[in-house]
């Protein structure tokens, strides 16, 4: 459920007409409501309200600062991947207790910067990193609270570019080494070691894999706590699937049950780190027609966004619904919709059946809350577009439109290209 509606045929975020919007900031631009991203940061702790948890938003998903502190005042956390996530989650007022840092390729300014905010723990992918945060830890005088991230062989069926827990990926340590490394933890002294974690993958949509999963960490605690070793957190990682088409996830209710169920009598804080399931359907992109054309017969939406805006479909074929901002009755044709980018890479959808939109006509792109902004960059030298959240009835620039000074902030031209 989300709070994207048509009033007398009119697309609507929360009480606000999204034509409004776009009449003031221009377009494109990200559209985000916030009833809609806390309804579902409520639904998805109210899911483990049996059991202490912990929920820490995936940075990576949605890294506005104001959706973060979304979060944040209902008590959640972050799970970062880098120095620049950790300063913006310090910046929303992400208490650091909360915050789980994961991710195979730490830098050790990185590492430095997060063992002096202190951190909750290091979700640790090799034995060489472990050795490098105690190394690093030792150095500051501190301790390190760490996890070790192991990688469950699990297939979660899901597009292989976002699928994260197969032996053949880059993440984790495999379950027949994770009982050594922590004995090696266990033998140093800058290490407190906290958790155990796993992450298989994203857009799961399917509650097998997550069960699989958890029955292989639950087992790993076992041998653990015979070696007298305690695991305090248990983190799950994130990855549950949202329906961007006519995909049916797992409620939240139903993975929250399998995982329970799975996870036994374990006494842990259950740490999850969803982004998706969080963001997803809480945003959406706005873009304008600039051009309609026919090429050979084939019909052809010219919108104002780029793949540079909303990679998704580009880099994985990920299907995003449409709207039209405004409901008329027109007559459907199958199109191709693309941006301005000089790449046949640059669409939004192709072959899609939709209302024949004409020049000037404003349409949503749903489900763009993850993964969207975040991806975004300034290929084909185009600023990055706003964001905007809406409250109820007001809305608010939570992030202003790039200038073309934001462009070449940083560059300069070395005396020795000026000479002739
Ligand atoms: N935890 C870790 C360690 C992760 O690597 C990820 C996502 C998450 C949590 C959050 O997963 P989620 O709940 O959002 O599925 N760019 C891709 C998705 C890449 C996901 C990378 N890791 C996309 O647009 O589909």
């Amino acid at each position: 459920m989300n709070y994207f509606n048509y009033k007398n045929d009119e697309l609507y975020c929360e009480e606000v007409p999204v034509e409004k919007i776009a009449q003031e900031v221009g377009t494109p631009f990200y559209l985000y409501s916030n009833r809609t991203l806390t309804r579902h940061f409520d639904v998805f702790s109210g899911a483990f309200a049996a059991v202490p948890h912990l929920i820490c938003f995936a940075v990576k998903a949605n890294s506005n600062i104001s959706i973060l502190k979304i979060y944040a005042k209902r008590g959640g956390g972050a799970d970062i991947v880098s120095g620049g996530e950790l300063y913006r989650a310090l910046k929303a007022g992400i208490d650091p207790s909360r915050i789980v840092y994961s991710g195979v390729g730490k830098r050790d300014d990185e590492i430095d910067f997060a063992l002096k905010t202190g951190i909750l723990l290091f979700n640790i992918e090799s034995l060489q990193e472990l050795e490098v945060i105690n190394e690093r830890a030792g150095r500051l005088g501190l301790k390190a609270g760490i996890g070790i991230r192991i990688n469950p062989d699990i297939n979660p069926k899901t597009h292989p570019h976002i699928s994260t827990g197969l032996k053949e990926n880059k993440f984790g340590i495999d379950v027949a080494s994770s009982v050594r490394a922590y004995r090696y933890a266990q033998e140093m002294k800058h290490i407190d070691i906290k958790g155990l974690s796993c992450h298989i993958g994203s857009q799961i949509t399917e509650i097998s894999p997550f069960r699989e999963a958890v029955q292989k960490l639950s087992e790993i605690v076992g041998l653990l706590k015979r070696d007298g070793i305690e695991i305090r957190y248990l983190d799950f990682g994130g990855g549950l699937g949202i329906p961007y088409d006519d995909e049916e996830p797992p409620p939240p209710s139903e993975y929250a049950e399998a995982i329970i169920g799975a996870a036994g009598d374990i006494a842990c804080t259950f740490i999850f780190e969803p982004g998706r399931v969080l963001a997803g359907n809480g945003g959406i992109l706005v873009t304008r027609v600039l051009y309609t054309k026919k090429n050979q017969g084939k019909n052809f939406l010219v919108v104002d966004a780029g793949m540079n805006d909303l990679l998704r479909p580009s880099l994985y074929g990920a299907f995003h619904r449409f709207q039209p901002v405004r409901l008329t009755p027109k007559e459907e044709i199958t199109a191709d919709v693309v941006g301005p980018i000089c790449e046949s890479g640059d669409f939004f959808a192709r072959g899609r059946r939709m209302p024949s939109l004409a020049r000037g006509d404003l349409l949503a792109v749903m489900s763009a809350g993850a993964y969207g902004f975040s991806m975004s960059s300034n290929y084909n030298s185009r600023p990055r577009i706003p964001e905007v959240l809406v409250c109820d009835e007001s809305w608010h620039l939570i992030r202003e439109r790039e200038s073309y000074e934001d462009l070449v902030r940083g560059e300069s031209i070395p005396g020795c290209l000026e000479k002739v």
